[in-house]
């Protein structure tokens, strides 16, 4: 099989757990069966290894102008370090646009827990994305990118590439974009990326087995707390509106009565630097069952928290290299349920990993 050539916008905590992933995959998938986070270890004839970085964009001084594999590990990145012999890359980041991808407040925070802008011009993204031959850009920007994350969107549209957002803004899951892709014939997957276990698919799995059980549920909560950029960054509630909406959809979807906006409350609560890529989420649910007895669940979950969607990503880039030898184009449909937490279509997780396994096999159309 070819390589799978990717671009990537934002060389965080994320790029870097996926690469680093990808390393430990090449090294222990096939010699030690050793693939766990991986939805297969062959996706339809792909292995992690065969995904390339061959462009990558960011705006930080420590990130650009510097080798792709050192500015992975450059401040603020804080990711736990699963695998540190990283080959050398022939990849330089570029200077992106920098538009509202850096929120004011994170001017006040010391420079090795924050961004720093490099001063430098933007490059032309466009033709380095031509010129590398990337085929799908993965979209990395910090939550509340919303004209940087269309930038990215827009310059895929141009260049022919497929886009994978793992952010919460609204591309492929807002008709209007969604149909620009599927006229241009370009697969994508979207929007906000979901983990391995990760505060959303345990609300959502203890939600349904709730309604499964004939529990009514009455509310709920979820309070997440971390220490890495992603977290400081959310600490500007204004730049939280999509994040809210994609996991508080991601739960409610599960419901067949969602509940009213006052009994649910999930989100980013608290930026903790000591935790860094540590993330832990506090969950509560309260219902009544049987003659209205209650039900009250409360659970802690501690994960690492850029390594825990780098799995999840690795099989929707394969996925949507499938969609692009196959000649499929707009929202991938059945990758973007299992994957993502706002998809085109939601869809319950044990179904949607069905419907991914048909689409590989290649009975579902996508
Ligand atoms: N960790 C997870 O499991 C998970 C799950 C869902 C969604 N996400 C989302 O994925 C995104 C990336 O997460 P992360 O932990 O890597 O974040 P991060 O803060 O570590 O990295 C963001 C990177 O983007 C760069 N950047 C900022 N503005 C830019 C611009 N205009 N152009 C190019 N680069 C720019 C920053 O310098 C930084 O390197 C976030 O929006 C996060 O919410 C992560």
């Amino acid at each position: 099989m070819s390589k799978i050539k990717i671009a990537v916008a934002g060389v965080g905590n994320c790029a870097a757990s996926l690469i680093q992933g990808i390393e430990y995959y090449k090294k222990n998938g096939k010699a030690k069966q050793d693939t766990q986070g991986l939805m297969n270890y062959d996706l339809g004839g792909y292995l992690p290894e065969d995904i390339e970085v061959v462009a990558a964009f960011d705006i930080d001084k420590r990130k650009v102008g510097e080798r792709f594999d050192v500015a992975l590990n450059a401040k603020p990145n804080c990711v736990m370090v699963l695998y540190n012999h990283l080959p050398k890359s022939k990849v330089i980041v570029q200077m992106g646009h920098v538009l509202d991808g850096v929120s004011e407040h994170m001017a006040e925070y010391p420079d090795d827990r924050t961004f720093l802008v490099a001063n430098k011009k933007p490059s032309n993204v466009e033709q380095i994305i031509r010129d590398s031959g990337a085929e799908i850009l993965l979209n990395y920007l910090p939550v509340g990118s919303e004209e940087a994350t269309k930038f990215y969107a827009e310059t895929c549209l141009k260049t022919g590439v497929s886009f994978i957002n793992c952010m919460p803004v609204f591309i492929v899951s807002n008709p209007q974009w969604a149909k620009r892709f599927e006229d241009k014939r370009i697969p994508c997957v979207g929007d906000d990326i979901k983990a391995q276990i990760g505060a959303t698919i345990t609300h959502r799995t203890l939600a349904k087995l709730f309604i499964d059980r004939g529990v009514k549920i009455d509310r709920t909560y979820q309070l997440n707390t971390g220490g890495n950029t992603d977290f400081l960054n959310m600490l500007n509630r204004n730049r939280l509106k999509s994040k809210k909406i994609s996991k508080t959809a991601a739960v409610q979807s599960q419901l067949d009565v969602p509940l009213e906006e006052d009994n649910i409350h999930i989100g980013p609560s608290d930026y903790v630097p000591w935790q860094n890529d540590n993330k832990v989420c506090y969950l509560r649910i309260e219902g009544r069952g049987f003659a209205g007895f209650p039900v009250t669940l409360e659970c802690r979950l501690s994960v690492e928290d850029s390594p825990n969607s780098a799995g999840v990503a690795i099989d929707a880039i394969r996925c949507c290299r499938l969609a692009r030898d196959r000649k499929i184009g707009g929202p991938l449909i059945s990758i973007a349920a299992y994957s993502m937490k706002h998809p085109p279509k939601q869809i319950h997780d044990t179904e949607a990993k069905e419907l991914v396994r048909k689409f590989i096999q290649g009975t579902c159309q996508r």
